[in-house]
């Protein structure tokens, strides 16, 4: 089927080269659509090896490894389509407003994607095999990503989840239990990293979040539901504190898990890592991070069957902060969320939306450093939440029920995770004269 297909297209692809042709003078119409035509070797593999074979490889979390021509050509049909809509890589920022730079962005270009559609087009060619690049090195081991950065040969601390065992043939699973910090004084965090524990185990670990639970006074956190401390999925590298800033464990804390497993086709047995590097002891780093709940709605919700619905939540800032990361939480229904900040002046700025929200990549957007969004006292952080409870949506598992607020999948949230660290007047002050300073030395550039 699909090479018919395919085939069909190469021909549709020769009749309006040949369409063209005729009216330019031939040679050089030749010479330029063959400049211009994409081959594998020369553009898409560069992509490719940037872009998905960190999911794409054997033994990695996608269904296919895209490292060869031979591997990529059956699915470049699929490949138009998930790459042109956007649906790959994962990443459900729109590009059309808000910030644009991220420390963690895997997204395509705009000139990427429209390559790897023209090369589609063109009948996905080969090119010349001594375009091809040298093969990406990936780690075959289990190494530690920043165990080297600090000079160590692992973390400080490893948290492990339990064994679990996916069978051949399921639906997703969720494993959600709890392993203690056991810590015995407090210390500053300043990276951490999540890793499946086998090779293997990276086929059936969609997503792993560690949700930290301690008690402690003044740290906004919704009751019941402990606040993120690292989410992984496939592709991450782990989270490195911005310089300066670090998350607080304390005595008596817990990790919940949330780890996500998919069938790979063959049983396979997994638990989950993270690991922890602190600051050394007596070295406080001056900003803490914490992570919040925001709410568009929290506790209530009411979304009728075969209905768009809509929720707005206002938190207003109480000290001066900087948006370190921002995270959208929904269930299946969800579709789209958009962050916005509404100054002391009444100045309204669009931080991010999420516009095509999904419940399988449960992505945190690590704002870059020179873009952070700082943001005076008094300022109010406004979420917006829509779900899509319409056969649209295509995770919707039943557009013709009512859904509430609750912890099942089938359940919905309306909330955003997001990494504050909040500042005196004088620091703000004091980072907000950085900011400056950086952009105008970008603008002299
Ligand atoms: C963060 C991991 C990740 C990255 C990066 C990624 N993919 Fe994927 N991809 C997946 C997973 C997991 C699936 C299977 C689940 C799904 O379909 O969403 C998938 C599915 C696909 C499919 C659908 C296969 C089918 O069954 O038809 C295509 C096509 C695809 N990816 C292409 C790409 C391309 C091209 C890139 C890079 C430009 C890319 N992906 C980057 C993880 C990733």
């Amino acid at each position: 089927m699909m090479r018919l297909t395919d085939g069909h297209a190469r021909n549709l692809a020769v009749g309006a080269w040949a369409l063209s042709a005729a009216l330019m003078l031939p040679a050089a119409a030749a010479a330029a659509d063959a400049a211009k035509t994409p081959t594998f070797t020369r553009d898409i593999a560069p992509i490719f090896q940037e872009k998905c074979e960190a999911c794409h490889r054997p033994d990695s979390i996608a269904p296919m490894s895209l490292m060869t021509y031979a591997e990529a050509r059956p699915w470049a049909r699929s490949i138009k389509a998930r790459v042109g809509d956007r649906q790959m890589p994962p990443w459900q920022i729109d590009r059309t407003v808000g910030i644009q730079k991220f420390k963690n962005d895997r997204s395509l270009t705009d000139d990427q994607v429209e390559a790897i559609v023209r090369w589609v087009d063109a009948g996905a060619p080969q090119g010349d095999p001594k375009d091809m690049p040298a093969a990406k090195h990936w780690p075959d081991g289990q190494g530690w990503n920043f165990a080297a950065l600090f000079g160590q040969k692992e973390p400080d601390l490893i948290i492990k989840s339990y064994d679990f065992t996916m069978p051949a043939v399921s639906q997703d699973v969720w494993d959600k239990r709890i392993t203690p910090s056991g810590i015995t004084e407090p210390r500053w965090v300043r990276a951490i990293e999540i890793r499946p524990e086998t090779l293997k185990g990276r086929k059936i670990t969609h997503h792993a979040i560690a949700y930290l639970e301690q008690t402690e006074p003044g740290v906004v956190a919704a009751p019941g539901l402990p606040a993120p401390f690292m989410e992984w999925a496939v592709g991450k590298q782990g989270e490195m504190m911005r310089p300066d800033t670090g998350k607080l464990l304390l005595p008596g804390s817990k990790f919940h898990w949330d780890i996500h497993y998919s069938q790979a086709g063959e049983e396979i047995t997994n638990k989950v890592e993270m690991g922890i590097y602190f600051y050394p002891k007596g070295q406080e780093p001056k900003y803490r991070t914490a992570l919040s709940l925001v709410p568009a709605a929290l506790g209530t919700l009411d979304i009728r069957p075969n209905a768009v619905a809509v929720e707005e939540g206002f938190t207003t800032l109480r000290e001066a902060a900087r948006i370190e990361s921002f995270q959208a939480h929904m269930h299946l229904r969800g579709k789209a969320m958009m962050l916005e900040a509404i100054l002391p002046s009444g100045q309204k700025q669009v931080i991010s939306l999420v516009s095509d929200f999904n419940f399988n990549w449960m992505t945190t957007y690590v704002y870059a450093d020179d873009v952070a969004p700082l943001l005076p006292k008094g300022t109010i952080l406004k979420v917006t939440a829509w779900h899509d409870n319409t056969s649209a949506k295509k995770s919707n598992p039943d557009p013709n029920q009512w859904v509430g607020w609750g912890d099942r999948t089938v359940d919905e949230m309306a909330h955003a995770w997001i990494n504050i660290v909040y500042m005196k007047d004088d620091d703000f002050k004091i980072e907000q004269d950085k900011r400056r300073a950086t952009e105008k030395t970008t603008l002299q550039q």
